[in-house]
């Protein structure tokens, strides 16, 4: 087993996934950029091991269950360990739709935003286990905020997307949940905010860069052993539930 950490982030051929894998593998961390199309995923770890870091796509796409069980295969056999899990990949479907969105719409979103969560950590757990402190981090989203959704005079108020934000909000819980699992391990389980970023998931409106968008989830991935579990964090500190 190799002594050189090793991270997995979920669709990591481009956006805010990209740069997570970008940062984490500047510090050393060999990286496997899962991508639910190899061509875009050997595209980005292409461009990635340009700059001289250890990057490798691996297909993975989070609604298949078939790529997720081969990609845990893979790491078993070539690494025997994973070290950091990013639970980035996501997608947003509604828009300002409200009550009048297709209920169709909220099972895609839950699939991959998830589900897709659920089922790549599922499959990953053992091979966390067998890492001396794994770290689990699940892009979340302000969105998913109870608190501040439930507060008129937050500064994203009025968006509300009912498929996204509950799936972010599920996550949330999932977080905890794992977390409080896993307790007992060297494993901590996090969910990260990165704000509002500019990326093709909202048609690049957001404000902040994807290496801002990536801190708060490379800080988590990257925790000692006395950091939090349990918690949803942006990069300036905790944020409410
Ligand atoms: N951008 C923001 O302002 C913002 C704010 C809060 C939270 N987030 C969260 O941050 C994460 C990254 O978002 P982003 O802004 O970087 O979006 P993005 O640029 O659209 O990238 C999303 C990534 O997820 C991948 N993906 C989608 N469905 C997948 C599936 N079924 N299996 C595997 N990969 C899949 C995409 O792959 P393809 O290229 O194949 O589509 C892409 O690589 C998401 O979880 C998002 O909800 C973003």
């Amino acid at each position: 087993m190799s002594s050189r950490k090793l991270a997995l982030v979920t669709g990591a051929n481009k956006g805010i996934g990209k740069e997570i894998a970008r940062q984490l593998a500047s510090q050393g961390i060999t990286v496997l950029l899962g991508a639910r199309s190899m061509e875009r995923g050997e595209a980005a770890a292409c461009e990635l091991r340009s700059m001289g870091l250890d990057a490798h796509a691996i297909e993975l796409d989070v609604t298949n269950q078939q790529t997720i069980d081969d990609a845990a295969l893979k790491i078993s056999s070539e690494y025997g360990k994973l070290d950091i899990l990013v639970n980035n990949a996501g997608i947003a479907l509604d828009r300002g739709d409200g009550m009048a969105v297709e209920l169709e719409t909220i099972k895609k979103t839950f699939d991959t935003n998830v589900f897709g969560v659920f089922a790549v950590t599922k499959a990953m757990l053992p091979l966390i286990l067998k890492a001396e402190a794994g770290r689990i981090v699940n892009l979340s989203s302000g969105l998913g905020s109870l608190t501040q959704n439930s507060d008129p005079n937050w500064g994203f108020a009025g968006i509300k997307p009912i498929a996204y934000n509950t799936s972010k909000a599920a996550l949330n819980m999932m977080t905890v949940i794992m977390a409080s699992e896993l307790k007992d391990t060297a494993i901590k389980v996090n969910a990260a905010d990165p704000g509002y970023t500019a990326t093709d998931l909202n048609q690049h409106s957001g404000p902040r860069t994807v290496e801002q968008g990536a801190t708060a989830a490379v800080h988590l991935a990257t925790l000692d052993a006395d950091g939090p579990t349990g918690g949803y964090f942006d990069e300036d500190g905790v944020v409410p539930w």
